[in-house]
């Protein structure tokens, strides 16, 4: 199957690791031209080498997504140097964690407005596209009780909300938004690498309680996430697509 993604242009926050790294790398394996940011400058300058070399357009700088002017320059700085916008995929999270105040304030600011801003500044672009659309990463901690009550699940949770609404929004606009929830994503050096060696009782409760005894992989969302983006995916908008491997073990009719 043709994805229809050869010549699209897409901006990819947080791309340089785990989950964003794969997403970026399976889009210029299609020929799509990519837009990068994380807060690390050389491994921004690593990551569009290794995409260049796939024969596309990469641009990108380091950007906090936390600082919101500097963040909205960024995506419409992006948008001018592609020369445009198709595809929008909002990464970075604020993470997980139990500090109360400082991680409400954390994953507002990272996940709810990191998302927010994106589609505010992105718009215009992605009007002009014909075949906009936006894939917003959220996590299944979003739709099951997970671990410990955490901002992290609960702000995650209102994106899925905001990617329905914009779904009818702007379904006038050509763009199609689209929320897409990972289940436990093994990336060496990643959270998930952390805990098998601070709490491995977690860890391997947590691959015990998995259908298939494992955790997924950056590139099998990648794929997913390449799919949901692209033109073959046309007449999916508002939908809310889980990646893992049925970890959950909710129903949803
Ligand atoms: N891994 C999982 O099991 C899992 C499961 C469900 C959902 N998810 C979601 O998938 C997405 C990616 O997760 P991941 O595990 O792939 O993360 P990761 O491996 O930690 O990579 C995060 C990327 O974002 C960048 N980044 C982090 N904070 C940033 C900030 N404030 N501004 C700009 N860039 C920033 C990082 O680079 P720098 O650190 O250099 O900035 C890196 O490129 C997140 O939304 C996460 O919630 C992950």
């Amino acid at each position: 199957m043709d994805l229809g993604l050869k010549g699209k242009k897409a901006v990819v926050t947080g791309a340089t690791k785990g989950i964003g790294r794969k997403i970026v790398e399976t889009l210029a394996d299609e020929g799509v031209d990519i837009a990068i940011c994380s807060r690390t400058a050389e491994e921004v300058e690593e990551t569009l080498a290794v995409l260049r070399a796939k024969g596309v357009n990469a641009v990108g700088e380091a950007v906090n997504v936390r600082d919101g002017e500097a963040y909205k320059a960024w995506i419409a700085k992006a948008g001018e140097q592609l020369g445009g916008i198709d595809i929008l995929i909002p990464n970075v999270s604020g993470g997980a964690g139990m500090d109360s105040e400082k991680n409400w304030q954390r994953n507002f600011e990272v996940d709810v407005m990191g998302s927010v801003r994106a589609v505010e500044t992105a718009v215009p672009f992605l009007k002009k596209s014909g075949e906009g659309s936006v894939v917003f990463i959220v996590s299944t901690n979003a739709i099951e009780t997970f671990a410990a009550p955490m901002a992290y699940n609960a702000l995650k949770a209102s994106l899925i909300t905001y990617s329905k609404q914009l779904g009818q929004f702007h379904g006038k606009r050509r763009i199609r938004f689209n929320a897409l929830s990972p289940g436990p994503i093994f990336v060496e050096g990643g959270a998930w690498d952390m805990i098998k060696t601070s709490q491995p009782d977690f860890y391997n409760a947590t691959i015990a309680a998995h259908p298939f005894g494992r955790m997924g992989s950056a590139e099998e969302v990648a794929k997913a996430v390449a799919f949901l983006a692209s033109p073959a995916a046309s007449w999916i908008n508002g939908t809310h697509l889980i990646v893992d491997g049925g970890y959950t073990k909710g129903v949803h009719f």
